[in-house]
């Protein structure tokens, strides 16, 4: 038996090494507990590759049938579970490579002509990318959809709108609502254009130079899907740019989830009790009875932590590397994987507590209970409509610095009387200006200052309803 084969190689990598490697050595530098969950890709890979090797006639057509064979065979071993995975055999790729020449010989051998691991793992977590960044899009879809869906019901309830968290203006419910709706959009115009760069061939940049046989690297990124090749043999096996970019992508959207959990424990609490969750969405206190919390959406809150700490790692991780592949590389994996079960896991949980759950008929059940009075108690309560009262003078004549200086003497007198500004008498009203009229109370009204609204991207119902409908024509699966 050659002392090259495979599975020798828990003595020695080849004949060049006189010792086999350390145990601490081989655990140290094993990927294969966590780049295993890449093995399909790693297949998928393989088997574009021996279909264009036999193409190019540099392996015979017994082989690549051979290949094709044995692949399907380890496949289902691994579908099954029963596959043997071997620590000593280092990672996914020599793992699947061991047991391809076991299952089928000499045509397991020939397999890996004309490539090297280097080119191999970045195809593979390429393609596994892909795969995950389509899953991905669809999950920030519906978590558009969950929003926009609440949104919907909710144009006319008016909450606080607040700056410095400090009552400023009322806004429709839906309005706010639809403005992290425009930030998952962005996010989700981001992986789109992302996953352009991701979707570029490695294989056929080898080791880092290319390769001496006459490979048609354009056939396997056909076959793969790839919408072009990498161009330059060297940046193809080093390049990580697309792992970062798509951690980049994951921390902003992570940012906005957090921001948007904020919001929910914010509102679900006592003091706000704008909100309130499903049971099946809280957790209770095993010490305080009377607790119900927003768990789900402060763990989202928290998750976002580790996303950020995932793109800062990937940016140290390729300071500094010299071309062109280098072990370090290996190091991609984990967080690039944590991040992506993080954005999905998270993106899916928050969905169906704000949305609902989504019956096959796409009608929903569940989801936030919004509840409208305590919203509105709210937004009658620090002056929310204090710039209506300026903008009604503005109206009638008088320099916009005036009239906020008018009103801030109503309000000041407003506060020593504890009333809202509707709630004083005309006559009071006039004496601060005497072109105030009767229709001044209708301009103090929420609904008035809603309505007044009314410019493109403002909180006018007519405005909130308009882009509810650009949303659901947008977003028409
Ligand atoms: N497990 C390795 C990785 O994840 C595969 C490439 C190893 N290449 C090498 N020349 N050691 O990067």
């Amino acid at each position: 038996m050659s002392t090259h084969q495979l599975d020798k190689k828990s003595q020695a990598w080849s004949a060049l090494f006189s010792e086999p490697m350390s145990e601490l050595v081989k655990r140290y530098t094993s990927s294969v507990f966590f780049d295993q969950r890449m093995w399909a890709a790693d297949i998928e890979g393989s088997l574009a590759h021996a279909d264009m090797l036999a193409a190019q006639g540099i392996i015979g057509a017994q082989d690549l049938a051979d290949i094709q064979r044995g692949m399907a065979q380890i496949r289902s071993e691994i579908e099954a579970g029963t596959f043997e995975w071997k620590l000593e055999l280092e990672d996914v790729h020599l793992n699947i490579e061991a047991r391809l020449t076991t299952l089928v010989g000499d045509a397991g051998k020939r397999l890996h002509t004309g490539r090297s691991r280097n080119d191999q793992v970045a195809t593979d977590v390429r393609l596994w990318l892909r795969g995950e960044i389509d899953a991905t899009a669809v999950l920030l879809e519906d978590m558009q959809r969950a929003l926009v869906s609440v949104a919907e019901k909710n144009v006319e309830v008016i909450l606080p709108g607040f700056t410095h968290l400090q009552v400023a203006q009322p806004v429709s419910f839906a309005h706010h609502l639809l403005a992290y709706v425009e930030m998952f959009a962005r996010d989700a115009e981001r992986l789109a254009d992302l996953r352009r760069r991701v979707n570029r061939l490695p294989l056929g940049a080898a080791a880092l130079a290319g390769t001496s046989y006459p490979l048609d690297r354009e056939r396997v990124a056909r076959t793969l899907g790839f919408d072009g090749v990498c161009q330059n043999s060297l940046d193809a096996v080093s390049d990580r740019d697309f792992a970062i970019e798509f951690t980049s992508f994951a921390t902003l959207v992570m940012i906005h989830v957090s921001r948007l959990a904020e919001e929910i424990v914010v509102w679900m609490s006592q003091n706000f009790g704008f909100i309130n969750l499903s049971d099946r969405y809280c957790t209770g206190s095993s010490i305080m009875p009377q607790k119900r919390n927003p768990d789900v959406a402060e763990l989202a809150r928290g998750k976002s932590g580790r996303v950020v700490g995932h793109l800062m790692g990937l940016i140290t991780l390729m300071k500094g590397q010299p071309l062109a592949y280098n072990k370090d590389n290996q190091e991609d994996k984990e967080p690039l994987f944590d991040t992506v079960d993080t954005v999905k896991d998270t993106l899916r949980i928050m969905a169906e507590m704000i949305g609902g759950e989504v019956a096959a008929d796409g009608s929903r059940s569940g989801g936030l209970t919004v509840k409208a009075d305590a919203m509105e108690r709210a937004a009658l309560r620090g002056y929310a409509t204090a710039t209506d009262l300026a903008d009604y003078l503005v109206k009638k004549g008088l320099p916009f610095r005036d009239a906020h200086e008018v009103v801030a003497h109503a309000v000041k007198d407003a506060i020593a009387l504890g009333r809202d500004l509707s709630e004083l008498p005309l006559e009071t009203l006039q004496g601060y200006d005497a072109r105030i009229t009767a229709d001044v109370h209708e301009a103090l009204t929420l609904s008035g200052s809603l309505n007044a609204r009314n410019v493109l991207g403002g909180t006018a119902p007519v405005q909130v309803r308009a882009q509810i409908a650009r949303h659901h024509q947008r977003l028409q699966a």
